[in-house]
């Protein structure tokens, strides 16, 4: 059991695990999603979230890897043999979401390279549409490779797999500790930049403006606390894999923090530079920026080639800085994902790394071909909803009860923490597991299936 690899530093292990909370999620989820749901007003529900589901759970994931030493499928099973298949179906969710996040960066890296002569010309939605996925129409039907990713595919393939491959300390460490300081500062410099546009305090405003009726609404809270777990990576079993390789002696509460403050930090930077472009695209257009905020597929590869193509100056340059952010926010992701099931089968079966790494993410990438077909967005949309509605909430409301009242494992993970770290866990932590957070996932589990059937 002790022969488990390590993180080689403190630092090493806090920018992984920010670097997997740091994904498309902060950059294209976080700015829509807050807009969406009273702006200013938003950052209530969200910082409270954070405080008493997002921190807690962090915390409690980061306790069970530490003290179990396994990737979430074995940690789970030390902790009760009768709960492994929570730590597989975690997994299982990771394997799901890894398939789609891979080919997101994969179109990500085709756009860094875009940017160099705005491939995208005028008409941004027709070309991605179009020429880059090949849908001929919005429907989308499945049918036929598309070529033009495949091999932006491979490369994410072969990089994420080839950092695997090396392991603990020298690969994940070593390619967190150069992605994710990196990200931050081409980051920064899209952001100051953003900020002097013309029309940037107008989408600051939209941004920050809170719309109050808003807050007492349940649906702005659902989104609150959906933002919260999917941004910190929590019941995917990823933090607890993470956690496995910590030497004894770590201060677990306190990397929680830090790690916490820093992707929402991020996440906060993001949603100001999101709104800084957005308001100057609104004012190029002269559009109420309503109009133009959109999340996701349609903010990154639609309006941001707008954006970039009405810009003052050094066009090219900013489309590259901001592609080759999300493929760096995304690729320090996706090796967080990918590890949960490399790691699951190596505990399991006892089988090297590079086993492991060839059959579990070997698996993944093929069946993210599933994506480079010409129907695949429409299918991306489809799973991603699931993932993000159904998925992520469960695997939550699933882990909390079968630990907290199940199992009646908090007060022992508590001791656990409490014994290496300087930040003493108390009543607060148990309380927010105990109750705050099953009552919330459970309401947001039944609002999505209400919603699912009306
Ligand atoms: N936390 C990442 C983000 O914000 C996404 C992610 C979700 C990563 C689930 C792993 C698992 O984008």
């Amino acid at each position: 059991m002790d022969n488990r690899p390590q993180w080689g530093t403190r630092t090493g292990f806090i920018l992984a695990a920010a670097g997997s909370a740091v994904g498309l999620g902060n950059i294209w989820r976080f700015p829509a999603v807050a807009y969406e749901n009273g702006g200013g007003a938003f950052l209530i529900p969200y910082l409270f979230a954070l405080l008493t589901a997002g921190i807690p759970l962090l915390v409690m994931e980061f306790t069970i890897g530490h003290k179990y030493r396994g990737s979430s499928p074995l940690s789970f099973a030390r902790l009760n043999k009768k709960v492994e298949w929570l730590g597989w179906w975690q997994v299982g969710i990771s394997f799901v979401i890894a398939t789609y996040y891979a080919i997101i960066i994969a179109w990500a890296m085709s756009y860094t390279v875009f940017s160099f002569d705005l491939s995208w010309g005028s008409d941004p939605e027709s070309f991605l549409y179009g020429t880059h996925l090949q849908l001929t129409e919005q429907e989308g039907q499945f049918g036929g490779m598309n070529y033009s990713v495949l091999i932006p595919l491979a490369i994410v393939w072969i990089v994420v797999l080839g950092i695997l491959i090396k392991g603990i300390k020298k690969g994940i460490e070593i390619a967190n500790k150069i992605f994710l300081p990196t990200l931050v500062v081409l980051f920064l410099i899209i952001v100051i930049r953003a900020l002097t546009l013309d029309g940037a305090i107008e989408g600051l405003n939209a941004f920050f403006t809170p719309n109050w009726e808003t807050i007492t609404s349940g649906k702005v809270w659902v989104a609150a606390y959906g933002q919260i777990f999917f941004s910190l990576s929590i019941g995917f079993a990823i933090m607890v894999t993470y956690s496995s390789y910590l030497p004894k002696k770590s201060d677990i509460t306190n990397n929680a923090f830090i790690t916490a403050f820093f992707n929402s930090g991020f996440e906060l930077l993001a949603g100001i530079g999101v709104f800084s472009v957005l308001g100057f695209m609104a004012m190029q257009q002269g559009v109420d920026i309503s109009e133009v905020v959109k999340g996701g597929v349609g903010l990154a590869f639609v309006v941001f080639p707008q954006i970039i193509n009405e810009f003052p100056a050094f066009n090219q340059f900013f489309g590259v800085l901001f592609f080759l952010s999300l493929v760096l926010a995304g690729l320090t992701s996706l090796i967080s994902i990918v590890e949960t099931f490399v790691a699951g089968i190596q505990d399991k079966f006892h089988v090297s790394r590079t086993k492991a790494v060839a059959v579990g993410g070997g698996l993944a990438a093929v069946f993210s071909l599933l994506y480079a077909t010409k129907g695949g967005l429409y299918f991306l949309d489809v799973i991603d909803y699931f993932i993000n509605n159904l998925g992520v909430a469960l695997a939550g409301l699933v882990e909390v009860i079968a630990i907290g009242w199940i199992f009646r494992q908090l007060h022992s993970l508590q001791n656990h923490a409490n014994g290496v770290s300087d930040i003493l866990l108390g009543v607060w932590w148990k309380l927010c597991l105990l109750f705050i957070t099953p009552l919330v996932l459970g309401y947001m589990m039944f609002e999505n299936i209400r919603q699912n059937l009306s």
